[in-house]
């Protein structure tokens, strides 16, 4: 047997970190008894707070039935009150749900039975998903296709379809050199220029993020945009799949994010809330008239050993119960509405920050050299990781963009458990204070 006192695990980061010792609430200890806020639910994934032992119980309860039971084998109570739940809690005409274990395989999934679909239809010419810049999808290698965020998918471009992109309503650095109200929303207009441009019998699909969550922090589109895409892919036949791996599940104040707009998506990727990080879990829902398409000639051509597993879906069933019945989405709604108001408070301290933007408590600030010309910090600066280390000396978990292949812009991601009471609001933007003014002294 080898023997070493190294550390054979490798990630994304280099980074020696802290041992997780116990997590309670919004608060985490490391080994050392240091005690954190948990500023950002992890990777935006803790809605429902840590260590809560009503999912405790539920996973007592559920390990003494069945852990796992595979799904071509054994049907499972679980699995179809929650797809009852979700289908009763999302828009009217959602009435299929099909599970995964996680966002990027949700992601995958959503891509592969708009493919199927289209296919079934005598429709094969459609395969093309048409996506934005920025955004994230995933990292497995069809939702990579979709993502623009360089630090996660420049070494892999050679490995995927060359998916179109549109631009992001990024207006704060506007890509057509407009500003709001005063353009004619060219970005979601690019959706029908583009489809043309590929051929509308080549157009499966358009997949969005309904807020940018990690490649560009918290970016909300202005409020007509969606209607735009929504007619657009109508006219063409082109499915609409929102991914809300991240928005969903009370994260931006609305149970799903396409409630801000009343969007009427065909397919919506689920995953991170939805178990909160006590187990993986993910879903797409959808329309029965999609998945009749594809379950009448044969089947979905697709899954996951893990998916639907009796265990995860009664974590997520709990969690979902959680949710609505602690009035989850209202305290996002409302304690987002207080923390976003105190990041603006730090904003006109604070001259690094450039924009503080989001809904819920899916927020983000997006940091600048100067605030009037908006000029980012230099690349090599990594203004992001020095806030984000800053913050964490500060005892406060914040969640960075990637700092890989030389992507400029700084932005964090601030994203409490959904849990957060309003004296937690006002220590995290305390210790977020701190670190801002470190920070700042450390980018002179
Ligand atoms: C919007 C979005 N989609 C998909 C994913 C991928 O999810 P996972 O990391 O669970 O595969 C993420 C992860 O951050 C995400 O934010």
């Amino acid at each position: 047997m080898k023997e070493s006192s190294e550390n054979y695990l490798f990630y994304q980061t280099r980074k020696a970190l802290p041992f997780i010792q116990r997590a309670e609430g919004i608060h985490m200890w490391d080994r050392e008894g240091r005690e954190y806020i948990d500023g950002c639910s992890g990777a935006v994934i803790c809605n429902i707070g840590h260590g809560d032992r009503r999912i405790e119980k539920v996973i007592a309860d559920q390990a003494r039935e069945a852990f796992f039971a595979y799904r071509t084998q054994f049907e499972n109570e679980p699995a179809v009150l929650l797809a009852r739940d979700l289908v009763t809690y999302s828009a009217s005409h959602f009435n299929r749900v099909f599970y995964v274990s996680g966002g990027s395989e949700a992601v995958e999934s959503a891509m592969k039975l708009c493919r199927q679909y289209f296919y079934n239809r005598g429709e094969g010419s459609r395969y093309l998903f048409i996506s934005r810049t920025p955004c994230y999808h995933g990292s497995t290698l069809g939702a990579l296709a979709l993502t623009s965020y360089g630090p996660l998918e420049i070494p892999f471009r050679p490995l995927m379809v060359s998916y179109p992109k549109i631009p992001a309503p990024y207006c704060y650095r506007c890509p057509y050199h407009k500003e709001y109200p005063h353009c004619d929303r060219e970005c979601a207009r690019a959706l029908e220029t583009t489809i043309q441009e590929q051929g509308p019998e080549n157009v499966a699909g358009f997949v969005v993020e309904p807020i940018v969550g990690a490649s560009i922090g918290a970016l909300v589109p202005p409020d007509d945009y969606f209607s735009i895409i929504q007619e657009t892919c109508r006219k063409y036949g082109v499915l609409l799949i929102l991914d809300e791996v991240m928005t969903g599940f009370g994260r931006t104040g609305k149970l799903f994010g396409y409630e801000h707009w009343n969007v009427e998506a065909d397919i919506v990727a689920l995953s991170k809330g939805m178990a909160s990080g006590y187990y993986p879990l993910g879903a797409i829902i959808t329309r029965s008239s999609i998945v009749d398409e594809v379950m009448e000639k044969g089947g979905f051509a697709h899954g996951h050993t893990y998916a639907g597993n009796p265990m995860a879906c009664a974590v997520g069933r709990e969690v979902f119960r959680i949710i609505r019945e602690d009035h989850l989405v209202e305290n996002s709604f409302s304690m987002g509405k207080m923390l976003k108001a105190e990041l603006h408070r730090l904003e006109e301290k604070h001259e690094i920050i450039g924009q503080v933007r989001g809904k819920g408590l899916l927020l983000a600030l997006e940091l600048v050299r100067d605030r009037d010309t908006r000029e980012p910090f230099p690349v090599e600066k990594e203004a992001n990781l020095v806030l984000t280390d800053a913050a964490c000396e500060e005892g406060l978990i914040v969640y960075p963009r990637r700092p890989l292949y030389g992507l400029s812009g700084d932005h964090v991601l601030v994203a409490p458990p959904l849990i957060v009471q309003e004296a937690e609001v006002r220590e995290i933007v305390e210790r977020l204070d701190r670190a801002l003014k470190k920070t700042s002294e450390k980018m002179r």
